[in-house]
């Protein structure tokens, strides 16, 4: 759809509740998430509010936009990602900020 090829599906799994849901190729990590029924914390959708925020456990993204726009030093060097901004590049595990500031 996209650019040439097909882009890889993967799998992403919430380790603070167990969720597990397919990441569909060239979908971000947030909107798969909605997609799947996850209650994923978000506003803007765009990688300016920041409340998407989540850590990522193992596996890798790609950013969409620059987080250090949103997210501090500290954020980044634990590994925080906006999942909004972020494309997967394999399966991941991430921790997600149900409650608004219990990561930050
Ligand atoms: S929803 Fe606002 S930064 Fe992702």
């Amino acid at each position: 759809m996209f650019g040439i090829g097909k882009k890889k599906d993967f799998t992403a799994t919430i380790t603070n509740t167990g969720e597990s849901f397919d990441v569909k190729g060239g979908i971000n990590l947030l909107q798969a998430a909605l997609n799947a029924g996850v209650k994923w914390p978000h506003d803007c959708r765009v990688g300016s509010c920041g409340s998407c925020r989540a850590i990522v456990k193992s596996g890798k993204i790609k950013e969409l936009s620059d987080f250090a726009y949103v997210l501090d030093g500290e954020q980044l060097k634990a590994g925080m990602v906006l999942a909004c901004q972020s494309r997967l590049q394999s399966d991941i595990e991430v921790e997600v900020d149900f409650d608004q500031g219990a990561l930050s």
